[in-house]
């Protein structure tokens, strides 16, 4: 039996990690960046995500890794694919990706027992203008947040960060519903990270917390919802929405970005299927 804990609504556990540990979670984070990247080579109209979802699952395991999602809570595929309104915890399936849409590929590994976490969203052609400015836009904030996981600051100092640029300047709707996460031997550890928030407030900051920060943000209203199948959440008005993740470990005065969109956006770039607005704005991640 184990002994008595006292849980409050404030309880909190959170990992910090050596190093040395960190070198080896770099080293999963790593191994998610080169898969997508080996997404961002094949990604066309004409794919199918299913087969996706496939390749992804043989990448990973080729590398000595595990795909972490799958069978994590039931959830049934290798990988989470996400197309247009579709938020989240997207199922991969049989239907053939079209001009004009946009896909968030979220990937986890589990790699010498650490995980590895993060999600780029592709364009599979022009989008359109305000699509296009809904993806540069979630991607900026995502460094702005980054920008705020140093010691000393709070995890309200991130989620405001993210909220600012999204909400306030643009009015995008920042979803409530799901937030980022502490990552280590756990894909979900404490502390959460929401995209939302007031400055100042929350856990502190210190060096050797690691966290996986991923804003999802609608061009329309905030709301989504879960359909039938338990895991896809979309936007409740239909309008398209976008993801991106890193993993970052808090540190003195910068934090240390484990993940790296360079490896995904040379590969985005080269692949002429792809609307690349990342280019212009991508400078060593
Ligand atoms: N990046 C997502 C998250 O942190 C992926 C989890 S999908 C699941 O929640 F299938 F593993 F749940
Ligand atoms: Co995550």
């Amino acid at each position: 039996m184990p002994g008595l804990v006292f849980y409050t609504n404030t309880y909190s556990m959170i990992l910090y990690k050596t190093d040395e540990q960190v070198e080896q979670m770099r080293q999963s984070a790593l191994l998610v960046s080169t898969t997508l990247a080996e997404v961002a080579k094949i990604l066309r109209a004409g794919i199918t995500t299913l087969s996706l979802d496939k390749m992804i699952g043989e990448f990973i395991r080729d590398h000595k890794a595990i795909p972490s999602f799958l069978n994590y809570h039931g959830y049934p595929f290798n990988s989470c694919l996400s197309v247009n309104d579709v938020v989240v915890h997207g199922f991969p399936n049989k239907s053939e990706l079209k001009e004009g849409d946009i896909i968030s590929v979220d990937v986890g590994v589990i790699l010498n027992g650490w995980h590895g976490d993060h999600a780029y969203t592709f364009s599979i052609g022009d989008p359109g203008t305000a699509v296009r400015q809904l993806i540069r836009v979630t991607r900026e904030s995502l460094y702005l947040g980054i920008e705020k996981a140093i010691s000393g600051n709070r995890i309200g100092d991130i989620s405001y960060a993210i909220q600012e640029h999204t909400e306030k300047k643009f009015g995008y709707g920042v979803v409530r519903e799901l937030v980022g996460h502490g990552l280590g031997k756990n894909l979900h550890e404490d502390p959460q990270v929401p995209n939302f928030g007031k400055r100042g407030s929350g856990p502190k900051l210190k060096e050797g917390m690691t966290l996986a920060i991923e804003p999802m943000i609608n061009l329309g209203k905030k709301d989504v919802f879960t359909e039938e199948d338990g895991w896809t959440v979309r936007t409740k008005d239909g309008k398209p929405s976008v993801h991106f993740e890193h993993d970052i470990c808090v540190r003195k005065n910068k934090a240390d970005i484990l993940s790296d969109y360079s490896i995904i956006e040379k590969e985005e770039c080269k692949n002429s299927n792809l609307y690349t607005l990342t280019a212009s704005i991508t400078a060593g991640n």
